[in-house]
C-alpha cells in the first residue's frame, strides 16, 4: 500500500453547525473539500491508530462517492476497521446504534436530514463519539480549528471496493465489515418494546397505519420493522425506496412537507396512525386519523404513558427538551416527580444527560424524541412508542390525546419560520431585539406581563459547560412564551425561527384553532422584532 501525503489549502467555511458539516453539493464537489474536513476530524480526535470507525448515510446524491473517499483516508490515517452499512446506508438512528452496540471508536455519517437531495441539493458529514452521538462542541471546534490550518491530507491510491455486499473485506490492510444496515437496529427495537402486543393491535381488521418514508432512508427500516416483522399490512410504507434525490422531495416530516401523508390522514377512511420520517431517519412526525400530534405534545404524551413500554416500564430518570420546545413535558416531570431540563436547540445537548442518567427521553419541537436507547433522536422509535401505546391503551391517537390535555393542560404550540432572509438583516433583527431586552421585563403585552426576556444560556449540569446565545426568550406571567432564533442548520441565507406558546387548562377551551389562538401573540412577535418591516415578509415560508 502507498500512503500518499496531498498538499492542501484551507478552507475558511468549515464550522460544524447543530448537525455538522451541511453544504450545497456543489461545496463538497470542490477539491479537496471533503478531504480537508475529513483529515481535520481525524486531526482534532488525535491518534486514531488501530481504532473502529462506523461509516454510512442517508443514501443521498453524493453518498457513496463520500464513502469511498473517507474509507481511503481512514485506511492512510491507520484505522483499523471500518463497519459500513451496505450501499452506504445507515439512517442516523442506526448508526447512533451501530457505534455503541460494536464498541466503535466513533462514526461518519453522510447526511444533510431534511435538505433536498440530488445533484443541485444539499450533503453533509458529521462526526459521533463513542456513545453514538453527536461530538459535543469541543470536538467541533477542535475540527474547525484544525480545518482552518490543514495543508495536508493522507489518502492511498485504491480502487474503490465494493459497498454492496454483506461481509469482510480488507482496504489497504484496513478490515472493512460491511452489514446490514436494518438488522442491529431491528434488533434493538425488539427489545425495547412489546412486539406481540404491537402484531397483535397489526392484526385487527379496523387498524390501519400508514408510514411516509418519503423516498428516503427509512424505507427499508420500516418496511422489514413495520411490515415484515410486525405484519403491518404491504403498503402501510408508503415512498419507501430511498432515492438519491429523495424524489425531488423535501423529506422534513411536517404538515407542509409530508402533504402524500397528511392527505391520507386527513380524508373520510383514514387509517388509525399515520407516521412520516425525515432523510436520515431521525424525526418523526405522529398523526392520528384526522388529527396531529405536535411533537411538543408528542413528547409529553410518550412520557405521561413510557410506564406501559417494557422498556421504561421501571420509570423515567428525567425529561430533556430543547429550550424552543413547549413546556407540556415539564408538566408530566413535575407530576411523576422527576427531573426535567431544557437545553439549547440540537440533539448534542442530550448526550450529557442521557450518559448520566439524567434524563431517559428528550425531544424537540423540530420533529425529533429519542431516548437513551442510542444518542440520536430517532423516528422509527417513536412510531414504535405510539403504537405500543395503542396497543395497551386500545383509543385513537385523538382520545389518548385530549385526555392527555384534560389532565395536564394544553400547551398550544406553533412555529414561524422565516426562510432564506437576507443573513445581515436576520442578524440586525437579533441584535436590536437583544438590545430591547432590558426594557421588556415588567412591560405588559396582549394584555399578560413580561416576567423575563432573554438570551438563552446554559450550563450543562454534567460538565458544567456554558453555552450562551441560543436564542431571545420572552416569558410571561402566565407560562406563554415567545422565542427567536437563527437556524443553525439552513444553507441559504438565514432562517429565522418564531416560536410561540401559550398554556390553556381550561378543557372548554382546549379545541381551538391553533392559530387563531395565538394570534395576539404572533402579532407581539411581529412587534417586537419588526419582523415584516425587516424582512418584507408578510407571512412566514412554513408554519408548523
Ligand atoms: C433544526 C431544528 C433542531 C434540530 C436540528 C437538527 O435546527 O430546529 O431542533 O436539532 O435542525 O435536526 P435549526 O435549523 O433550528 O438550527
Ligand atoms: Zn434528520
Amino acid at each position: 500500500m502507498t500512503i500518499m501525503s496531498v498538499t492542501t489549502a484551507a478552507f475558511t467555511d468549515q464550522r460544524p453547525g447543530t448537525s455538522g458539516l451541511r453544504k450545497k453539493v456543489t461545496v463538497f464537489q470542490q477539491a479537496h473539500y471533503l478531504e480537508n474536513f475529513v483529515q481535520s476530524t481525524f486531526n482534532a480526535l488525535g491518534n486514531i491508530e488501530g481504532i473502529t470507525l462506523v461509516i454510512g448515510g442517508d443514501g443521498r446524491f453524493y453518498n457513496e462517492q463520500a464513502i469511498q473517499t473517507i474509507l481511503k483516508m481512514a485506511a492512510a490515517n491507520g484505522v483499523a476497521k471500518a463497519i459500513v452499512g451496505q450501499n452506504g446506508l445507515l439512517s442516523t438512528p442506526a448508526a447512533s446504534c451501530v457505534i455503541r452496540k460494536y464498541n466503535a471508536f466513533g462514526g461518519i455519517i453522510l447526511s444533510a436530514s431534511h435538505n433536498p437531495a440530488g445533484p443541485d441539493g444539499d450533503f453533509g458529514i458529521k462526526y459521533n463519539i463513542g456513545n453514538g452521538g453527536p461530538a459535543p462542541e469541543n470536538i467541533t471546534e477542535a475540527i474547525f480549528q484544525q480545518s482552518q490550518v490543514i495543508s495536508e491530507y493522507l489518502t492511498i491510491d485504491n480502487d474503490d471496493i465494493s459497498l454492496s455486499t454483506v461481509g469482510s473485506q480488507t482496504l489497504a490492510g484496513m478490515a472493512v465489515e460491511i452489514i446490514d444496515p436494518v438488522s442491529d437496529y431491528a434488533e434493538l427495537m425488539a427489545g425495547l418494546f412489546n412486539f406481540t402486543a404491537i402484531k397483535a393491535l397489526l392484526a385487527e381488521a379496523d387498524f390501519g397505519i400508514c408510514f411516509d418514508a418519503m423516498h428516503a432512508i427509512t424505507g427499508p427500516y420500516a418496511k422489514q420493522i413495520l411490515e415484515n416483522q410486525l405484519g403491518a399490512a404491504a403498503g402501510s410504507v408508503i415512498n419507501g425506496i430511498p432515492l438519491t434525490d429523495f424524489g425531488q422531495g423535501h423529506p422534513d416530516p411536517n404538515l407542509t412537507y409530508a402533504k402524500e401523508l397528511v392527505e391520507v390522514m386527513f380524508s373520510t377512511d383514514a387509517p388509525t396512525l399515520g407516521a412520516a420520517s425525515d432523510g436520515d431517519g431521525d424525526r418523526n412526525m405522529i398523526i392520528g386519523a384526522n388529527f396531529f400530534v405536535t411533537p411538543s405534545d408528542s413528547l409529553a404524551i410518550m412520557a405521561a404513558n413510557a410506564h406501559l413500554i417494557p422498556a421504561y416500564k421501571n420509570g423515567l430518570s428525567g425529561i430533556a427538551r430543547s429550550m424552543p420546545t413547549s413546556q407540556a413535558a415539564d408538566r408530566v416531570a413535575e407530576h411523576l416527580g422527576i427531573e426535567s431540563h431544557e437545553t439549547p436547540t440540537g440533539w448534542k445537548f442530550f448526550g450529557n444527560l442521557l450518559d448520566a442518567d439524567r434524563a431517559t427521553l428528550c425531544g424537540e419541537e423540530s420533529f425529533g424524541t429519542g431516548s437513551n436507547h442510542i444518542r440520536e433522536k430517532d423516528g422509527l422509535w417513536a412510531v414504535l412508542f405510539w403504537l405500543n401505546i395503542l396497543a395497551e391503551r386500545k383509543q385513537s391517537v385523538a382520545e389518548i390525546v385530549q385526555q392527555h390535555w384534560q389532565k395536564f393542560g394544553r400547551n398550544y404550540y406553533t412555529r414561524h419560520d422565516y426562510e432564506a432572509i437576507d443573513s445581515q438583516i436576520a442578524k440586525d433583527l437579533m441584535s436590536e431585539l437583544e438590545n430591547k431586552l432590558p426594557t421588556l421585563t415588567g412591560q405588559t403585552l396582549a394584555g399578560q406581563t413580561i416576567s423575563y426576556a432573554d438570551n438563552f444560556s446554559y450550563t450543562d449540569p454534567v460538565d458544567n459547560s456554558v453555552s450562551s446565545n441560543q436564542g431571545i426568550r420572552i416569558g410571561f406571567g402566565n407560562g406563554d412564551r415567545i422565542i427567536f432564533r437563527l437556524s443553525g442548520t439552513g444553507t441559504q441565507g438565514a432562517t429565522l425561527r418564531v416560536y410561540i406558546e401559550s398554556y390553556q387548562d381550561d378543557s372548554d377551551k382546549q379545541q381551538q384553532d391553533t392559530q387563531q389562538t395565538l394570534a395576539e401573540l404572533i402579532q407581539v412577535a411581529d412587534d417586537l422584532a419588526d419582523i415584516t418591516k425587516r424582512t418584507g415578509r408578510t407571512t412566514p415560508t412554513v408554519i408548523t
